[in-house]
C-alpha cells in the first residue's frame, strides 16, 4: 500500500471503525436484478439527501473499463490471468474511487465487489476460495462493504433473464453458475451480520424493501459507532 492510499483509509482495519461514509455493495449470479436494485436504492438515498456514489464491477474507473473490455470480451483469458485483471479492477477501484468517496462521509453503492470474484474465480473456476479471497482482500487493502446484499438467483433463471447477449463469463454452462451461486451462499453463511440475501424471484418491490430495512439497520448501527451525520 502507498503511503496516500494508506492514509485515506486509515488503516486496512475492518470498514466501519476508518471512514465515515457508508459502504453498500450487490452480488449475485448474471441476471440476478442487481442493476435495479441499485437504482431503487440510489434513489431513495439521494432523496433523502445522502451523497451516493454508485459504481460497478469491473469498470468505473479508465483503467477499469479497459481491463474491462480485456476480462469480459477478449480471447483466451486464462483463468489465473482473469483473476489478476478482476483484482487489479478493484485495486484501482478502491483507490480512485471508493476510498476517497467514503472518507468524504458519502455513500457508496458498488455493483459486485471481492465475493463476485471468490465465487466467480474461487468457485467457478475452481481457483479456491481461500486464495482468491486472499488476492482480492490485498487488492482492495482490506476495505470491506459495511453490508453485502446477495441477490439469489438459480442458473435457469439468471440464463431467462439476461436473455441472449453474453460475455466470457456468462457464456459458461449452468454449472459454473451453480458453482457461483454456491459460492455467494458461502460467503453470506460465514458473516450473516453483514450480508443479506434475498431471492431474486422475489418481486422488485418486496427485494427493494428487505434492502431497504437491512441499510437502515447497519447505518443506524455506523452513526451510533461515529456520531450524528
Ligand atoms: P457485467 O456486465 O457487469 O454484468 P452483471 O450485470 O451480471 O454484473 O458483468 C460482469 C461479469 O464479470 C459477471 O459475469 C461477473 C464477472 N465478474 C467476475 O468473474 N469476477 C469479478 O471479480 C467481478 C467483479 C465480476
Amino acid at each position: 500500500m502507498t503511503e496516500n492510499f494508506a492514509a485515506r483509509l486509515g488503516s486496512a482495519a475492518p470498514r466501519g471503525t476508518t471512514a465515515p461514509g457508508l459502504f453498500v455493495c450487490f452480488e449475485g449470479g448474471d441476471g440476478a436484478g442487481k442493476s435495479t436494485q441499485v437504482r431503487l436504492l440510489t434513489q431513495l438515498l439521494e432523496g433523502r439527501g445522502r451523497e451516493v456514489v454508485v459504481t460497478r464491477q469491473p469498470g468505473g474507473t479508465p483503467l477499469g473499463s479497459q481491463i474491462r473490455q480485456l476480462v469480459l470480451h477478449g480471447d483466451h483469458v486464462a483463468a489465473r490471468a482473469e483473476a489478476l485483471l478482476f483484482a487489479a479492477d478493484k485495486a484501482q477501484h478502491v483507490d480512485q474511487l471508493i476510498a476517497p468517496a467514503l472518507a468524504r462521509g458519502e455513500v457508496v453503492i458498488t455493483d459486485r465487489y471481492t465475493d463476485s470474484s471468490i465465487a466467480y474465480q474461487g468457485a467457478g473456476r475452481e481457483l479456491g476460495a481461500d486464495e482468491i479471497r486472499a488476492l482480492q482482500h490485498w487488492a482492495v487493502g482490506g476495505v470491506l462493504p459495511d453490508l453485502t446484499i446477495v441477490l439469489d438467483v438459480s442458473p435457469e433463471a439468471g440464463r431467462a433473464r439476461r436473455g441472449d447477449v453474453h460475455d466470457r463469463l456468462e457464456s459458461e454452462a449452468d454449472v459454473f453458475h451453480a458453482a457461483v451461486r454456491q459460492g455467494f451462499l458461502d460467503l453470506a453463511a460465514q458473516d450473516p451480520g453483514r450480508y443479506l440475501v434475498v431471492d431474486a424471484a422475489l418481486p422488485v418491490d418486496e427485494i427493494h424493501a428487505r434492502v431497504v430495512k437491512a441499510v437502515a439497520r447497519i447505518d443506524a448501527a455506523a452513526s451510533t459507532a461515529q456520531g450524528p451525520r
